[in-house]
């Protein structure tokens, strides 16, 4: 095993769990709009109450202290620090990110800040959002508003949450905020969401920041459903398309060749891209986060866009029906190693929703903790054939606010109550936290 120090920690996003939309002039997220909008999200969730932690964060704090968790991965609401995307900062949204993080440091918990978590102003989406390159500007003086602010007290910065997710759900899929079905725009939000990483991390790096700053991209493992060649190749575009068009733009600088020629001729020209850009999303990184939660199993399939679905997997399933298949970490792991070099990586997602039961003051969630210690197993044995992951953050903290699925999918360690906002941590938070304290020889 690699002798790096490694860190145990949990994640949430801002979004998901601080409710107080309006507090103290944050401006509306696109995700404020997305969930308003009839039919959009199950229940008709919004992102009220949440977990209220705009106002409980001290007790959630302290929660994690006695969980012990050691670092905690929290994201940045754009709108509280700019509520319309642009211009000075509002102090009052900066002071609550700075009390949080000094807050996790007297606690002995390493901050980790994402600084996009999905909820873009909705006054940039209606210029165009990531798909129009204004955005680059606008998220590189948002995120210098925030760095200088809490400089010195996030050991980690994390530019962008799963960028896939951003412009391909958000803008060709439409299942998540901003809601669009247009491919052409997801392949140029996708692309601007990079270039954004890349300026923000080259500008890190000539302001002699001190911590470490990455990315975190959402890869997943994509397997064949036979071995018929045009299963073979629904696999490898779904590769290209999901894993290789982030990993080879960030670490190799370049964007894979196959998957130009295909987007050219499905989707239109690649024309968001231009001289230079690859070289500026290319800035070296500390790190690579990695959420992961399960691998896709791909047939041919003429009627989609990438010519392709996905076909069930025979596998246990949590309650977002997505198949558990621990091993597939281990090779997704061992693959971004052989694939990519020695970047660091650090496991920034990973973890399950089910049906959880809160039976008095327990919640007794087995197949959780079971999920939970053979996803920690395969890393284990990724890093005892050499890779060098740096830490496990699980998803999540907190029952929160599932997107599209509203509070229906229950993600935590520790439950939430939202009729009474109490936190009931579950069998698998004490049992993560004895996890923890063997891992540390305590
Ligand atoms: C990831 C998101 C995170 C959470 C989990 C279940 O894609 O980053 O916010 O929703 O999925």
């Amino acid at each position: 095993m690699s002798a790096a120090p490694f860190v145990w920690g949990a994640g949430t996003a801002a979004f998901q769990i601080e409710g107080a939309t309006t507090a103290d002039g944050r401006g509306e997220s696109i995700w404020d709009r997305f969930a308003a909008t009839d039919g959009k999200v199950v229940g008709g969730d919004t992102g009220e109450p949440a977990c209220e932690h705009y106002y409980r964060w001290a007790d959630d704090l302290d929660l994690m202290r006695d969980l012990k968790i050691q670092g905690y991965r929290f994201s940045i609401s754009w709108p509280r620090i700019q509520a319309d995307g642009r211009g000075p900062a509002n102090s009052k949204g900066l002071d609550f990110y700075r009390r949080l993080a000094e807050g996790l440091r007297e606690r002995g918990i390493a901050p980790m800040a994402t600084l996009y978590h999905w909820d873009l102003p909705q006054a940039l989406q209606d210029e165009g959002g990531w798909a129009s390159r204004d955005v680059v500007d606008r998220y590189a003086e948002y995120a210098r508003l925030v760095l200088d602010r809490l400089d010195g007290v996030v050991d980690d910065w994390v530019t962008h949450n799963e960028p896939w997710v951003t412009s391909f759900l958000g803008y060709a899929y439409g299942t998540k905020a901003p809601g669009l079905h247009d491919w052409p725009s997801a392949l140029r939000a996708a692309h601007h969401a990079l270039l954004a990483h890349g300026v923000v991390v080259r500008e890190f790096r000539e302001s002699g920041r001190a911590g470490r700053i990455g990315i975190t991209l959402d890869l997943t493992v994509a397997k064949a459903a036979s071995t018929e060649t045009a299963d073979r190749e629904a696999a490898l575009r779904l590769d290209g398309h999901h894993n290789r068009w982030f990993l080879d733009a960030l670490l190799r600088g370049g964007y894979p060749a196959d998957m130009v020629d295909f987007y050219e001729q499905r989707v239109g020209p690649l024309d968001a891209i231009r001289a230079g850009d690859l070289e500026t999303i290319a800035q070296p990184v500390d790190f690579l986060g990695v959420n992961f939660y399960r691998p896709n199993l791909v047939t041919a399939d003429d009627d989609s866009v990438l010519l392709l679905r996905e076909v069930p997997q025979d596998r246990e399933q949590t309650s977002m029906g997505w198949p558990i298949v621990p091993e597939a970490l281990t090779d997704l792991l061992v693959r971004v190693k052989r694939d990519y070099g020695d970047v660091p990586l650090v496991i920034t997602e990973n973890g399950a929703a089910f049906d959880d039961l809160l039976d008095g003051d327990a919640v007794d969630d087995e197949l959780r903790v079971g999920y939970l210690r053979e996803h920690i197993a395969a890393i284990d044995r990724a890093r005892a054939q050499g890779v060098d992951v740096r830490g496990y953050y699980v998803w999540s903290l907190l029952d929160n606010f599932e997107w599209e699925c509203g509070y229906d999918k229950r993600f935590g360690i520790v439950y939430v109550d939202y009729g009474t906002q109490r936190r009931i941590p579950k069998r698998s938070a004490l049992w993560y936290r004895d996890l923890i304290t063997s891992r540390n020889g305590a």
